[in-house]
């Protein structure tokens, strides 16, 4: 992110003031990669699950948002951060998801949202058992900074959009939150599980085991980011959990 009243960036983010108050500007290089943040940002936003940023104006390049402050959440917001996915992601599953398959893209009006596998092939290659064929939610890229915290909960960034298991969007979280702030409380890990698990509809709920094997999908996506965008650790030096061993 920039700090910046004049913002010149081929891409990137920044804030400016616009009329007197400040504004998030967010600029992409691709005018698809545009048009699909604003798609995604209105089906998020239209779920009415979560609190969002206003979005003021979208052209071919551009994206502007009501600034939402700039606190993002730490590990003791981890609860509250889960209830708050399990409440978005029952909410995309009851009004349009329970129809959905992960190894198809879903219409959804003007909005198609990838499928789950086709993006990541090779890596399910790898762990096939994340492939499952039970109940659907979706992948927003749920990684800590993704948060804002000033005025209440908010999420942000609606770039990412997939399919997904209940469950791997949490396992982001809390790989990304570790990835920052060091190894978590097992207790609050198991919390956090729970507090996302409440908020689902019968049979949707994650297991501890599908959790564990999430994180080390997203440890295997994320690890390369080490000693950028804040992250310190890597996953298995402060996982919470003993050593994962994958078998398929
Ligand atoms: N509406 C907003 N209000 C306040 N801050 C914002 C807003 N949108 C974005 N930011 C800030 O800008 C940062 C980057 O924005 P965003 O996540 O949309 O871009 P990004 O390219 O995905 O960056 P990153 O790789 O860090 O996730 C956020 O982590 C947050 O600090
Ligand atoms: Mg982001």
């Amino acid at each position: 992110m920039r700090n910046t009243q004049d913002c010149k960036y081929s891409h990137g983010t920044c804030r400016q003031t616009c009329c007197g108050k400040t504004v998030f500007r967010k600029i992409y290089a691709d005018p698809e990669r545009a048009a699909a943040a604003a798609a995604h940002y209105r089906w998020i936003s239209a779920l009415g699950a979560v609190q969002v940023p206003a979005l003021l104006a979208a052209t071919e390049s551009e994206l502007t948002f009501e600034d939402l402050g700039s606190h993002h959440p730490g590990p003791d917001d981890l609860v509250t951060i889960a209830s708050a996915m399990g409440d978005l992601h029952a909410a995309a599953w009851d009004r349009h998801l329970y129809r959905a398959r992960l190894d198809r893209p879903f219409r959804c009006g003007e909005l198609t949202i990838s499928d789950f596998i086709s993006p990541r092939r090779n890596l399910l290659a790898r762990f096939p058992a994340a492939a499952t064929s039970g109940p659907v939610a979706f992948y927003k890229d749920c990684n800590i900074r993704n948060f804002m915290t000033d005025s209440g909960l908010a999420v942000i960034d609606f770039d990412d959009l997939t399919l997904a298991p209940f469950g791997y969007d949490l396992g982001k979280l809390i790989v990304s939150s570790a990835m920052t702030h060091g190894r978590p409380d097992p207790v609050v890990v198991s919390d956090v599980l729970d507090a996302y698990n409440d908020r689902l509809p019968a049979g949707a709920t994650c297991s501890v085991q599908r959790l564990r094997l999430y994180t080390y999908i997203h440890h295997e996506l994320t690890s390369r980011y080490l000693h950028q965008h804040g992250y310190r650790y890597l996953w298995p030096d402060v996982s919470p959990w003993p050593a994962f061993t994958y078998t398929k």
